[in-house]
């Protein structure tokens, strides 16, 4: 719509090439002569360009009928999921998708390419007209937005979706998590109540955010406590797993993650390691990010370190930044013994492995992570399949030593 009336563009005229001839030596020109090859066929259609719509997940939520379309032929590649999920997981790089969305047409171009940045893609939305494609569009990213049956994970400067994660998170309970006293109890009440007294922390005024800690030294619970707290608080959960990026710098990641959080409040984001995350050269943009409280109204982050010596004091020591630390130390006697009775019950059927000899090897296996003695358990009962006359108890000893050797070494 031209509105202004102007002799200088008389005299001031660019070609429609303009922008591929300038952009010719940069990636930049990909989209731009993508759009003018689009713009050339649609004729009076409208051609509106927009970035990282999830359009097989609005499809499959029951939202829209998608199809690719057979010419040009797109372009599916597969992929393995590796050992852990041997299946193959198809991703089409180049699709034109035929739409049906609320009795309209229309037609989505998906190009994807690389750039010194990494992979890039585009959709191009075609439609009778530009106020609907914005309909779509807008109505695309808010209903995919949350992660649904899915946890978001960060790496590699962008967001996905993983539902192995999720499914990985639904196995995890605090029935089989052994923790000191009552800690339990206490780390699930802190959390259920925060998450029920929105209204009451804005009555008296104070920001409806939390920060917790989990310190302790490997393999004493702190990961299954987050997955098992996660899944009972049925809320989003966004995980951090890595800030490494050729190209990003690192406000702008810390930016990326602070701000889909934001979007998806209540929530939940976990930064596993924060003493590897946070680091002497983003922990200024971190600390920005953490303390935008009245942005953050609804942000539940949860941490963990076995290096809580590595993370500067500007984050351990203010108690508004991790209002809690809950500590996850090697577990004492009556732990150990709690731990390996609900090994015993499990396992006496087929082992013989009797109740009074618990008590004796909880003794013998002090200094040893709750891991390490799940360790030995599953140590023992593969060696134990292989010369079943051995006698378990027997093999459950000759663990016990082997072990200490092994910790003995990695100390
Ligand atoms: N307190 C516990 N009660 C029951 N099982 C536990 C406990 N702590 C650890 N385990 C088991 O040991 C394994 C390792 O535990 P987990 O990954 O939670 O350790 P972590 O504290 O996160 O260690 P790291 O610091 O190395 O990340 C898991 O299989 C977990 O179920
Ligand atoms: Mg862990």
């Amino acid at each position: 719509m031209h509105q202004i009336k102007s002799t200088l563009t008389n005299q001031f005229y660019l070609k429609p090439a303009f922008y591929s001839q300038a952009l010719a030596e940069n990636p930049a020109a990909l989209p731009v002569n993508v759009e003018a090859l689009l713009v050339e066929q649609a004729g009076r259609l409208a051609v509106v360009p927009t970035n990282g719509m999830d359009l097989q997940r609005f499809a499959q939520m029951g939202l829209c009928e998608l199809e690719p379309l057979p010419e040009p032929r797109p372009i599916l590649e597969r992929e393995w999921g590796g050992e852990d999920f041997d299946e193959l997981f198809s991703n089409y790089e180049q699709v034109v998708w035929q739409v049906r969305f609320r009795d309209r047409e229309l037609v989505v171009v998906h190009v994807q390419w690389v750039s010194s940045c990494g992979f890039q893609s585009r959709d191009w939305v075609i439609a009778e007209n530009s106020d609907i494609a914005d309909e779509f569009i807008l109505e695309v990213n808010r209903k995919t937005h949350a992660p649904g049956e899915a946890i978001l994970v960060f790496s590699d400067g962008h967001w996905r979706r993983s539902e192995a994660l999720y499914q990985a998170i639904q196995d995890a309970s605090f029935e089989d998590l052994v923790l000191a006293d009552d800690l339990k109890e206490i780390i699930r009440n802190d959390f259920r109540q925060f998450l029920q007294s929105a209204e009451r922390y804005e009555k008296l005024g104070i920001a409806w955010r939390r920060g917790a800690l989990f310190v302790g030294p490997p393999g004493n619970g702190k990961t299954h406590c987050v997955r098992a707290l996660v899944k009972e608080l049925g809320i989003a959960c966004l995980y951090v797993q890595s800030l490494s990026h050729h190209y990003f710098t690192p406000q702008q990641m810390w930016q990326l993650i602070f701000q889909r959080a934001r979007g998806l409040r209540p929530c939940v984001l976990i930064l596993e390691d924060l003493d590897s995350l946070v680091t002497d050269d983003n922990r200024s943009f971190f600390l920005n990010q953490l303390d935008g409280f009245e942005h953050n109204h609804g942000l539940l982050v949860l941490a963990t370190t076995n290096h809580p010596d590595r993370i500067d004091s500007s984050i351990i020591d203010r108690p508004s930044r991790f209002d809690r630390k809950y500590h996850f130390p090697l577990p004492t006697l009556s732990e150990r013994l709690d731990y390996l009775k609900n090994w015993q019950q499990h396992l006496a059927g087929e082992t013989g492995w009797n109740e009074d000899e618990i008590l004796p090897l909880a003794e013998s296996t002090d200094g040893f992570s709750f891991a390490y003695l799940k360790e030995l358990i599953i140590s023992a009962v593969m060696t134990w399949m292989q010369d079943t006359d051995a006698g378990f108890q027997n093999v459950l000893e000759g663990q016990v030593s082997l072990l200490k050797k092994q910790m003995k070494t990695e100390a």
